[in-house]
């Protein structure tokens, strides 16, 4: 049976959305994006990607995206035993993540994350790493998720296609595993 639920779609934050009322439950976020992440973007100095449903113009959610780099001495001695003797490595920065607090727990941020990956993937610049900024404690425990998945050897490997299905989530671990293939990390900062 077709499903009745508004489909979800990510885009670039622009001037259609309505950012008036999104709350997330951490003011500096909900700021950020009313306020400062149009800049932003118009200045190249971070993208702004928001979830929205299909119609409406209220974010659900967003994220922002920003090259970044590692310096080599800040890496893991194994992984940094890997890699050529530059100072730095080249990685992607999510900056922020936010949900509205009458959204989450239903998947979105694990979704967002996901897509953040694998625009990352897509992206003909290198990037070695994806790098998140927790901005506490409980923030930190949701990213661990995925650090501690990435590793697991049972997981396997898949096609980045999104799904759409209520289903879609189980397919994150693959989607991680597969990232690491590609040489994509993530690490707490
Ligand atoms: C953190 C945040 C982005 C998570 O988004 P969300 O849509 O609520 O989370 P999801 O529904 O995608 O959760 C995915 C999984 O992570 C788990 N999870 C969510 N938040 C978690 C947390 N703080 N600690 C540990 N696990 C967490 C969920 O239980 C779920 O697991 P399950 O699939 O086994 O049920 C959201 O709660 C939020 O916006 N918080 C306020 C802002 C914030 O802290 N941003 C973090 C980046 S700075």
């Amino acid at each position: 049976m077709a499903s009745t639920a508004p489909a979800l779609r990510i885009e670039p934050l622009s001037d259609q959305h309505d950012r008036e009322s999104f709350a997330s439950g951490v003011e500096p976020l909900d700021r950020y994006l009313r306020h400062q992440a149009g800049q932003d973007a118009r200045r190249r100095v971070a993208s702004c990607f928001v979830l929205v449903s299909d119609g409406d113009r209220i974010p659900i959610g967003y994220y922002t995206l920003a090259a970044t780099c590692i310096a080599l001495a800040e890496l893991p001695e194994a992984l940094a035993k890997r890699l050529p003797r530059y100072p730095v490595v080249p990685a992607t920065l999510m900056g922020r993540l936010a949900v509205d607090a009458g959204h989450q727990g239903r998947g979105h941020g694990e979704f967002m994350l996901l897509d953040a990956f694998s625009r990352v993937l897509r992206n003909e610049i290198a990037s070695y790493a994806f790098v998140v900024d927790a901005k506490d404690d409980r923030a930190a425990r949701f990213y661990q998720r995925y650090v501690s998945d990435i590793s697991s050897k049972e997981a396997k490997d898949c096609s980045p296609q999104w799904p759409r299905s209520p289903n879609c989530f189980r397919s994150i671990l693959k989607m991680a595993t597969s990232a690491r293939q590609k040489n994509v990390d993530i690490f707490l900062i």
